[in-house]
């Protein structure tokens, strides 16, 4: 029996061929640019200037709480790629590149007032947290800076945690001109970025982003908030920050299981909607696990165009930006169901995801060499491609009965359809295949 039908939304844009480079030659010098994104490749004398093209079509428009400031040349020559989000008057670059902690100048550009509050956690501000007051108060005496440590954990993004932020912020007598940045991976962007929503009604928000997973992903696009017990994420706002930026250098301190975590996210773009990014991970995935720095800065700014591509175009989730999601819907049943934490978000993605194609699958939209394709990327990156076996059939469709894709009733997924690149975010599919899908991947009750 077929599920009632809905808007079925072909993922548009695919993006421009590319022409696949090996690790050897990679080097940022040469210019991609897509119709909603523009990026920016090193050295650049003047950040700010995007191509004719991007420019006639969405204009960068510099954020109106930024102070418009050029950065020095030799803050410019330290960033190896900018990727603009474009959304007007909310439109914000992604620094990426080794070293930026290092260069005040990025940072302090994007800083609104005199009073800067940074959110992070017991494990990051050993790491991090001198640096990046360094570099917010360095030749800057005018800014204040205050820090707020959270315990660490996903477990902990949750309203308790949260008002730990505001009771800092009250107390520090931090007014609607201040910054908040978010220091950490992205249980702390979605956690500070909430806050930064919420905060007298909205503050200046910057994020510093040090997982791969926040760095490929939760750091773009605005998406904020916290947990509820029963769902994942169920709480938040729609918020974009200033300005991310991305220190490729933090990833050296990641754990191994951090770092697969976020090339779940890295595989998911090139499933969703660009096939040569997904053949190139395919040539690259042990460069990526060995931390090849060529290969992580390459991955990070093909998946901050893709992500950038569709926030640009759909930014508060009318359908397009939906398809981010593949493998979420059973990934966050997931995670609620074995309790926040025990698995990593993108561990229980990779299993949602193998889900997804599955059950693309038997509804005959892919072939077999998809599937097969999809298992052995996810084996190499050593991440999951089934669920813990605790998952029961009931425990699946209990959260996906709170999942936030559901309308009148009805579940809308993510598919794989057609060629490898191609998907659909769709309610109308044939309701017999999820049920098999459920369970094929759990215990029957
Ligand atoms: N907003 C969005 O669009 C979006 C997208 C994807 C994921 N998310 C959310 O992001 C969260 C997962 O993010 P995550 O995977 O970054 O998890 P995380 O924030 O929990 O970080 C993972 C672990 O790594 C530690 N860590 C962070 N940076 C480190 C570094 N440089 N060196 C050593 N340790 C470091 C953290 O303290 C933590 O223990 C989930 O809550 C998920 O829902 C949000
Ligand atoms: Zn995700």
């Amino acid at each position: 029996m077929a599920g009632s039908s809905s808007s079925s939304i072909q993922s548009p844009l695919r993006s421009p061929p590319r022409i696949s480079r090996g690790l050897r030659t990679l080097s940022f010098s040469s210019f991609s640019r897509t119709r909603a994104i523009s990026v920016r490749s090193a050295p650049v004398g003047r950040i700010g200037i995007c191509c004719a093209l991007s420019d006639q079509i969405l204009p960068r428009i510099a954020s109106s709480s930024a102070p418009v400031m050029e950065p020095t040349r030799e803050a410019a020559s330290r960033v190896s790629t900018v990727v603009d989000v474009n959304l007007g008057d909310r439109s914000y670059p992604i620094y990426i590149g080794p070293g930026l902690l290092d260069v005040p100048d990025l940072l302090q550009r994007h800083v609104v007032g005199k009073r800067v509050l940074v959110v992070t956690n017991t494990t990051i501000a050993p790491l991090y947290l001198e640096r990046v007051v360094e570099a917010l108060t360095h030749g800057n005496s005018n800014v204040s800076v205050e820090s707020v440590i959270l315990p660490d954990g996903e477990k902990y993004k949750n309203m308790e945690t949260l008002m730990k932020v505001f009771d800092k912020a009250i107390e520090s007598r931090m007014d609607r001109r201040c910054t908040f940045v978010a220091l950490g991976g992205g249980v702390i962007g979605d956690m500070c970025g909430f806050a930064a929503a919420t905060y007298v009604r909205g503050v200046n928000f910057i994020q510093i982003p040090t997982t791969l997973m926040a760095q490929v992903d939760s750091s773009v696009g605005g998406k904020t908030g916290i947990n509820h017990p029963l769902a994942k994420n169920m709480i938040g706002a729609f918020y974009q920050p200033q300005c991310v930026l991305v220190d490729t250098d933090t990833l050296n301190t990641l754990p191994d299981r951090e770092l697969a975590s976020g090339i779940a996210e890295v595989i998911k773009y090139g499933l969703i909607r660009d096939a040569e990014f997904f053949e190139w991970q395919e040539k690259n995935m042990e460069a990526l696990l060995a931390r090849d720095s060529s290969a992580l800065a390459y991955a990070i700014k093909r998946s901050c165009e893709n992500k950038a591509e569709v926030v640009s175009l759909d930014e508060k989730e009318s359908g397009l930006r939906a398809t981010l999601n593949l493998g979420h819907t059973f990934g966050h049943a997931i995670e609620a169901g074995f309790g926040y934490g025990q698995w990593l978000h993108g561990e229980a993605v990779a299993a949602g995801m193998v889900m997804a194609v599955d059950m693309s699958h038997r509804l005959g939209w892919i072939d077999d060499t998809i599937v097969e394709r999809v298992h052995n990327i996810l084996r190499r990156a050593k991440l999951p491609i089934s669920p813990p076996e605790m998952m029961t059939v009931e425990l699946f469709k209990t959260a996906i009965a709170v999942d936030k894709k559901v309308a009148d009733g009805l579940l809308r997924l993510i598919l794989l359809k057609g060629p490898l690149g191609g998907c659909v975010f769709t309610g109308n599919y044939d309701r017999k295949a999820l049920d098999e899908t459920l369970l094929a991947f759990s215990k029957s009750r």
